[in-house]
């Protein structure tokens, strides 16, 4: 009989993707789901991204690329750090990776030493546990509360930091509660890492574009913090191009050479194509994707609104990304036809169940008292779905 390694069996699986899966095959049955799960825009790519990868298939980009990506590549993303973060990054200080999810696995997989400490502010992306657990790391999370827009106190940093904390990971933009830190809090931030000077933060910023409040704050743009900092970033969410897999670093030039090392013998350079079109994206204005912004502004209105309607839920206001990441705690130990909800994944499938939308469970993202709703969704689909939740916990 085969035997798995216990790194599989250990790693969960990702929430999002399960709720995902459950979803289709509830479709497939015939059922009329809302899929409100997934973290992706539901736009089409911009056709003039569209058009450079065409134009890149007829111009035969078919061979390997170089290992941290076409320098072409590199010189759009150098311009793209200047331009949006005032970050000066030198070539050998980016790498181009498979999705910004490849981009984390680098990371943890260059940093970290069986039982080196990660602390991640919960509510946190799904995968960083997981990626951090994969590499013998050992991820510390830290309690955030609603009352303070799930944001880490300096405090709270202070007393996660021990003699083994290797990193800092988080995501500003954050998915899942849609909080953006403003450059006061970071540097509060950072005033207590001036105490430790060989904490890495690793600072996940693929939602900055997605920003309601307008000014996007990174780490590495302070002086005493750039030599220590891992910018995070991808097209996937600004730029609608979540299967195209391009992410990227701008980091310290040790880190970014390890990393580089590392996918070489992993999965060597991203794809041709998706590098050729992301050229393209990087260097056009971001007012070229400010429609979908826009858009998804309109709906996070929209369903903040209908939320409101909706007795025991407890919403802070993203100012980020497309989500909402209600405390729903209020249902539990409530009882519906013999079926018990006592924590958030059952309220999560309580509501695929009864009322046909799937949401993803809190406790995916550190936090068992609420559940992510995406708005990447219709506005028909957006009130169709709150409509039917409302009914279904009546
Ligand atoms: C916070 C965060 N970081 C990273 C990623 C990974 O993005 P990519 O599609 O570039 O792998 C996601 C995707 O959902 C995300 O939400």
């Amino acid at each position: 009989m085969t035997q798995l390694s216990d790194r599989v069996l250990n790693m969960a699986t990702s929430a999002t993707l399960a709720m995902a899966a459950k979803a289709r095959e509830l479709k497939a049955e015939g059922k009329d789901i809302i899929g409100l799960s997934l973290g992706e825009p539901d736009f089409n790519t911009p056709d003039f991204i569209k058009d450079a990868a065409i134009q890149a298939v007829n111009d035969n980009y078919n061979s390997y690329t170089p290992v941290d990506g076409y320098v072409e590549l590199k010189d759009a993303i150098i311009t793209k750090f200047k331009r949006d973060n005032n970050l000066s990054y030198k070539h050998s200080q980016i790498v181009v990776s498979t999705g910004a999810k490849q981009s984390l696995a680098n990371i943890a997989a260059v940093l970290l030493n069986k039982g080196d400490e990660v602390i991640l502010p919960c509510p946190y992306w799904v995968s960083y546990s997981d990626i951090v657990k994969l590499n013998e790391g050992v991820p510390v999370e830290v309690n955030t509360s609603i009352e303070n827009d799930f944001k880490l106190t300096p405090q709270q940093l202070e007393a996660a930091i021990t003699p083994k904390t290797k990193m800092i990971w988080y995501s500003s933009p954050c998915n899942p509660s849609g909080s953006v830190y403003s450059k006061e809090e970071l540097r509060a931030l950072a005033d207590v890492l001036q105490k430790y000077p060989n904490i890495i933060v690793v600072s996940d910023e693929i939602y900055e574009h997605i920003n309601f409040i307008g000014g996007h704050a990174s780490m590495a743009q302070f002086d005493d913090m750039f030599d220590r900092t891992v910018t995070v970033n991808g097209v996937s969410k600004a730029f609608a191009m979540t299967g195209w897999r391009i992410g990227y670093i701008g980091a310290p030039e040790k880190i970014a050479r390890a990393c580089n090392k590392m996918q070489g013998q992993i999965t060597s350079g991203a794809n041709c194509i998706a590098q050729r079109a992301v050229i393209t994206a990087l260097n056009a204005s971001p007012s070229r994707v400010q429609f979908m912004v826009d858009e998804f502004k309109v709906r996070r209105e929209l369903i903040l609104g209908l939320l409101s309607d909706i007795e025991g839920f407890k919403t802070n206001v993203p100012e980020g990304a497309f989500y909402v990441f209600p405390d729903v705690s209020h249902f539990f130990g409530k009882t519906f036809k013999g079926q018990k909800i006592d924590n958030a994944t059952d309220f999560s499938l309580y509501l695929l169940e009864h009322a046909n939308v799937a949401t993803v469970t809190g406790i995916a993202f550190g936090n068992p008292d609420c559940i992510r709703i995406s708005y990447a969704a219709s506005q028909e689909q957006i009130i169709e779905a709150i409509k039917r939740i409302k009914e279904a916990l009546s």
